[in-house]
């Protein structure tokens, strides 16, 4: 019988990467909570409705990537293939926004998307997220986009792009989808046939479509569609990101793959990532989602970034976690002393160091040059003479020093050790 294998588009997350993983998360929710984000942590699985109306029914999303399910009480579910619509629901629901405004969060979490498996592309993939829910202004645009900028500014991250526009609000958009429409109407006979079929539900869409890149060139932008209020706006937020020093590159072109978008749009390019797969993350404003969604009109702005992504371009530019070197490994130099190892082990967790228990019955050489190998940086040997009198020998793994004492000193030698 041949070994079970992972599903198509999935990944497992293993050390030593497991500890990038974990850098990236934390270095995101540090950097989301100076701002003052807090942690909100939403279902894996929404109604199916959610999205249909939430991310959009035109959307590549909806229409082809969704991992949707009745249950077995006859509901429609779907795995949900971004957060924002889900963390938006929950906040109005619990009527967050009436005790503060905005209304700033952060998640991280699993998305699934039915999307061709390829590099930096997966059915199951992580986001970090954030969401500031109640204001219309632009100085939380600009905020948001702050943060992002300053999360990959702490990993270390270089040669980011910032692509920004604004897609205007509502009165604009139904403008800019009557220029497109005169555009593309005499094309027709040319388009693709996803590009045909959205043509009358979203002409938006046809910007990001790669297949007819020839006639997105050609294609009217959204600058002359613009009202003043909306040019205002922008203005404020380009503003901001100005006196924050964040450079950015206005793209006329972007309009994101989801329908809620209105006023900033944003997305982070890496040239390292190939292809469509470029964007390690985007987002922008959905002062209309709450609505569709059954709620009382309600302003937002946020942003989503991939972690797979991320972590791609970490590796490729070197950048990690400082390797845990905070750790001992302690050992019972034969089986008679496995207890009183195991003992030494438990007391020096007690003072807060931790202490990783050799339970092997090799040579002792070679456990000492295993435990320099996992990256310890010093290894407690109890013999049978030590266990006697509740004594114990470290060993600097670096130095090769060595000390015999009772345990309580020997924790205070390491603790001296370990913290530098
Ligand atoms: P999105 O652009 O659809 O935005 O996704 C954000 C990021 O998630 C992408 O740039 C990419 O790094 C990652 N991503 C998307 N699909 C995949 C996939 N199949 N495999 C690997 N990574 C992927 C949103 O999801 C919006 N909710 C962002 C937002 C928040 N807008 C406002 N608030």
């Amino acid at each position: 019988m041949p070994p079970i294998a992972r599903p198509r588009g999935t990944n497992d997350l293993l050390p030593p990467d497991s500890a990038l993983f974990a850098w990236v998360l934390d270095t995101h929710r540090q950097v989301a909570e100076a701002y003052g984000y807090e942690l909100v942590e939403t279902p894996l699985f929404e109604t199916t409705e959610t999205y249909e109306r939430g991310t959009g029914a035109g959307t590549d999303v909806v229409e082809k990537e969704m991992f949707s399910f009745t249950d077995r009480g006859g509901r429609q579910l779907t795995l949900r293939p971004e957060a924002t619509p889900g963390v938006l629901r929950a906040v109005l629901a619990a009527h967050l926004d009436q005790q503060r405004r905005p209304v700033r969060v952060h998640c991280a979490g699993p998305m699934f998307r039915y999307a061709r498996p390829q590099a930096g592309r997966y059915h199951q993939f992580w986001q970090v997220d954030v969401e500031a829910v109640g204001e219309s202004s632009p100085a939380l645009d600009a905020e948001v986009v702050e943060v992002a900028w300053r999360f990959y500014e702490r990993l270390g991250v270089h040669g980011l792009s910032l692509q920004l526009n604004t897609l205007g609000d509502l009165q604009d958009r139904f403008r800019y989808r009557a220029a497109l429409l005169d555009y593309y109407r005499p094309l027709e006979d040319r388009l693709c046939e996803d590009c045909r079929r959205r043509l009358d539900v979203n002409p938006l869409r046809l910007l990001d479509c790669k297949r007819d890149a020839g006639l997105v060139a050609g294609a009217p932008e959204i600058g002359p569609s613009l009202g003043p209020e909306s040019r205002a706006f922008f203005a404020e937020v380009t503003g901001f990101l100005d006196a924050a020093g964040i450079p950015y590159s206005l793209n006329p072109r972007l309009v994101r793959g989801l329908d809620y978008y209105a006023h900033t749009t944003f997305e982070l390019w890496h040239e390292s990532l190939q292809g469509a797969q470029n964007a390690l993350g985007g987002g922008g404003r959905y002062d209309g989602l709450a609505e569709v969604l059954g709620f009382p009109p309600t302003p937002g702005t946020g942003y989503a970034l991939g972690v797979e992504r991320t972590m791609a371009l970490c590796r490729e530019q070197g950048l990690g976690p400082e390797p845990a070197r905070e750790q001992v490994v302690v050992l019972g130099v034969g089986r008679a002393e496995a207890q009183a190892a195991a003992a030494v082990a438990r007391r020096l967790r007690g003072l807060g160091i931790a202490a990783i228990l050799d339970v092997s019955d090799r040579r002792l050489d070679r456990r000492l040059s295993a435990a320099a190998r996992r990256g310890a940086r010093a290894a407690v040997m109890v013999g049978e003479e030590e266990a006697a009198r509740g004594a114990a020998t470290w060993k600097d793994l670096d130095t090769g020093h060595q000390e015999t004492a009772p345990v309580a000193d020997v924790a205070e030698a390491l603790y001296g050790l370990l913290s530098g």
